[in-house]
């Protein structure tokens, strides 16, 4: 007769228990913080907050270590990885040659959230930059995310704690709605403080080149390097309609940016996606949405929305409505909102894009990776 308890040969090879191990974000205990990092070093997966969003963590010197990670998210092997680090001594050691902008930026911005990219060292897994010969790192300011790569001893890689294309995870919660079984633990350090990823710089050409863009700006970092750099090229409306559409997203082509996405695969189009279909569109336009079904609307900015609303003559009105109206507040709340409608069986999410300001770029254009252009319907 078969034992009701299941035998390790009974769990699907990829199948975990999960463990769930409750931090304080900013005096985390260290037990708890010793046992995931003895789960690091055994070459384990641990996803853990940082002041942007989770990430999910592994021994970035293991090759081992590392496809696991691709294999739990699902990322294709082509996407390279952040590299984490608790202090400049280890950053050096992931860099070979780091440029003198590197040596200026990593000491001024970190702990925080800038991943510089420069040339990779020996002591990263080549399978951390998807075989790029560079290497993106960056030093988190989460005191659970410092003290998890200090107790480690070794840099951790670790992208967003999401499984691929979906929705960034902004708590331990959302990491387990899609990770759970998958990987050996989660630090649930509570909600994440900023809520966007950090701002991907590289800096392996002639002039710094904003991968993509994040809580730090361009001009904080021209600010201190004291010359231009090249600032983060948005996707337009007109190069979108070049898109080739299919319906695995991961074969997106992305031909509107061609060198960009090539260097950093991750800034492809629609990248975030909640499993809710998602549209979005430009306030001006919101007059021309048909409310039909269960709509979700997430205004971002502060847009007149209800005198736009009110020149149409529509009764019907969207299930949900969530303002956000400033942009710091936007970034914090984004995914989580993704997240909550997305437990509400809508029909659809609309997105109302913020203004095209430098202070929304980085909301801007996570809400355009997550969402597919409105089609007004004629
Ligand atoms: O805030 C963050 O950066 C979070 C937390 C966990 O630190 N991490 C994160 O990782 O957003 P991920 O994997 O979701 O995004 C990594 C981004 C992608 O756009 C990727 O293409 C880019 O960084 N990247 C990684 N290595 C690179 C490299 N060697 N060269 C250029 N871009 C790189
Ligand atoms: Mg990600």
């Amino acid at each position: 007769m078969r034992s009701p308890t299941r035998t390790r040969s009974d769990m699907k090879t990829n199948e975990k228990v999960t463990r769930i191990l409750i931090v304080d974000r900013d005096r985390p205990d260290a037990a708890l913080i010793d046992c995931a990092a003895s789960i690091i070093r055994r070459g384990g997966l641990v996803a853990f907050p940082t002041e942007t969003v989770y990430g999910l963590g592994a021994n970035a010197s293991d090759p081992r270590a590392v496809a696991a990670i691709f294999e739990a998210k699902g990322r294709p092997s082509y996407n390279p990885l952040i590299v984490h680090v608790s202090d400049l001594e280890m950053a050096w050691s992931c860099v070979s040659n780091p440029p003198a902008v590197f040596e200026r930026l990593a000491p001024r911005f970190w702990p925080g959230p800038l991943t510089l990219v420069a040339s990779r060292s020996d002591r990263i897994a080549a399978n951390v930059s998807a075989g790029l010969a560079t290497v993106a790192v960056r030093m988190p300011a989460n005191a659970v995310a410092r003290a998890l790569v200090e107790h480690s001893g070794v840099p951790i890689a670790a992208p967003s704690a999401n499984r691929s294309n979906r929705v960034s995870p902004t708590t331990a919660e959302h990491v387990l709605k899609d990770l759970n079984g998958l990987i050996d633990a989660v630090l649930d350090g509570g909600p994440c403080a900023l809520g966007v990823e950090s701002t991907v710089l590289d800096l392996t050409g002639s002039i710094p080149a904003i991968l993509r863009p994040g809580p730090i700006s361009a001009q904080a970092i021209e600010a201190e390097l004291g010359f231009a750099i090249r600032d983060f090229e948005p996707l337009d409306s007109s190069r979108e309609q070049a898109f080739k559409k299919s319906d695995h997203q991961e074969q997106l082509i992305d031909v509107g940016r061609g060198d960009i996405a090539m260097k950093s695969p991750g800034t492809s189009a629609v990248h975030y996606a909640p499993r809710t279909r998602a549209t979005r569109i430009e306030a001006e336009r919101i007059g021309s949405i048909e409310w039909t079904g269960r709509v979700g609307l997430l205004v971002l900015g502060d847009h007149p929305i209800d005198l736009l609303l009110e020149r149409t003559d529509r009764r019907e009105v969207p299930a949900v409505r969530i303002d956000l109206r400033d942009p710091v507040a936007a970034a914090e709340a984004f995914y989580r909102t993704l997240h909550e409608f997305d437990e509400l069986a809508l029909d659809e999410i609309v997105i109302v894009l913020p203004p095209d300001r430098r202070e929304w770029l980085a909301v801007r254009d996570r809400a355009s990776r997550a969402a597919r252009p409105y089609q007004i319907k004629t």
